[in-house]
């Protein structure tokens, strides 16, 4: 049996690093034609951005401030010819999406959108399933989701909003590319390896085991160039890009068939909870996009803070009032010093204040618009069945060509 693969675990860096890498370099230049349709089965790749390739994991100094570099490259590149991108982001329907999420990420997405950029905005269901059943919450969930990104300006006019468990051959090249990766590579995912280390391997599912790889499908089935990511995720990208180029490599080295997705670095500052910790609705310290302005002050007034009087920014000695600055400031599109500054001695109790209205200042139009398409549940169904049929027809092209690529076409 001629196996000329990836090498499995061990053997992997001594036979196949360099010869993968080799070919990485290859796949980055634009080879094919593009298709002159105004919406192209595939974005052109990017490129006059000639940086090396982002890093992998561990995302620390040098290949960290490679991946800022590569991303102002990008953002220029954006702005100099936006048709060329194919965006793809997602997030998991875990419940209402947050303050948290619009500033993180997105803002982002409307402000790619707006520049001209294809968005395509993953609802990840599946990824729901990784370590519990499905919850009966997920229809009303998943159409929360849909309602969220309109009203924050995601315009599905532009954007497809889809559902990655509807989309058929996005699925099915979960096996090609399981194909293509190691156990061990998969289990050196710091998110699978957090997982493991905090469930114990014996109660992970598979599914959590394979889901960077479920996420590569998710980049590639589209022939997504982009992918806006906070550092933190860098690793998962790096093996949707070892992905693309060993299938490249292995099927098509003289005509790479998969663009080698780039991250896009946010700089979004990462917000955390209003008790200090990771931001989630499950810990209650979270302000939802669709939360009443007394919920959020609600919420405000339970605010973790600390026992000095005058507020001031420091987010490393004092994180849980800088959080809280931080979050105003965003929300006031000032500085975190000038909200510092301006409350300076009104202490905590007037920091609360100025946030809750903040808040609900900035969150007034979002929910406005909000209650407007929530109204409506046929709007919402009708916008995700169009955003799912746009990903499907990308998919089966996709599956098709992979299929014909990979001599299982008969
Ligand atoms: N893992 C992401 C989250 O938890 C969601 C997601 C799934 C995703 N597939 C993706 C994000 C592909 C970007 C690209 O929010």
């Amino acid at each position: 049996m001629r196996f000329d693969g990836p090498p499995l675990a061990g053997q992997f860096r001594v036979t196949g690093w360099s010869r993968l890498e080799a070919c990485s370099q290859e796949a980055t230049v634009p080879t094919r034609t593009v298709p002159t349709s105004t919406v192209p089965a595939r974005p052109v790749p990017a490129g006059p951005v000639t940086a090396s390739p982002v890093a992998a994991s561990p995302v620390a100094g040098s290949s960290l401030k490679a991946a800022r570099q590569r991303s102002a490259g990008l953002e220029a590149a954006i702005r100099e010819d936006p048709g060329r991108f194919r965006v793809l982001t997602g997030d998991r329907p875990t419940g209402p999406l947050h303050v948290g999420h619009l500033f993180g990420t997105l803002l982002n997405r409307v402000r790619l959108q707006d520049l001209g950029v294809e968005v395509m905005v993953l609802i990840a269901d599946y990824q729901t399933l990784t370590d519990r059943d499905a919850p009966g919450t997920l229809p009303a969930d998943v159409l929360g989701q849909v309602a969220d990104y309109l009203a924050v300006g995601i315009d599905p006019a532009r954007a497809a909003i889809f559902a990655h468990s509807q989309i058929e051959p996005l699925n099915q090249l979960l096996i090609p590319f399981l194909s293509l990766v190691s156990v061990a590579e998969v289990g050196r995912n710091p998110t699978v390896k957090e997982e493991f280390g905090a469930a114990g391997g014996s109660s992970m599912s598979a599914l959590m085991f394979t889901y960077p790889v479920h996420q590569a499908a998710d980049i590639l089935f589209c022939h997504a160039n982009l992918v806006p990511v906070g550092q933190d995720q860098l690793p998962h990208l790096e093996l949707t890009r070892t992905i693309a180029r060993r299938f490249n490599d292995r099927y098509c080295p003289a005509d790479p068939y998969f663009t080698v997705p780039d991250a896009l670095l946010s700089d979004a500052p990462l917000l955390l909870g209003t008790d200090g910790q990771k931001m989630s609705k499950s810990r209650g310290n979270a302000i939802a996009l669709a939360a009443s302005e007394d919920e959020t002050a609600r919420v405000v007034r339970a605010a973790r803070t600390d026992d000095r009087r005058t507020i001031t920014y420091e987010p490393e000695s004092r994180p849980a009032v800088s959080n809280l600055v931080q979050l105003a400031a965003l929300c006031l599109e000032t500085s975190p010093e000038q909200v510092a500054a301006e409350v300076g001695d009104g202490g905590a109790a007037a920091l609360k204040q100025l946030l809750t209205e903040a808040l609900n200042e900035r969150l007034r139009p979002i929910r406005a618009r909000r209650r407007e398409v929530a109204a409506d549940p046929g709007y919402l169904r009708q916008v995700l069945a169009d955003g799912n049929e746009r990903a499907r027809a990308l998919g089966r092209q996709t599956l098709s060509d992979v299929q014909a690529l990979m001599h299982t076409r008969y």
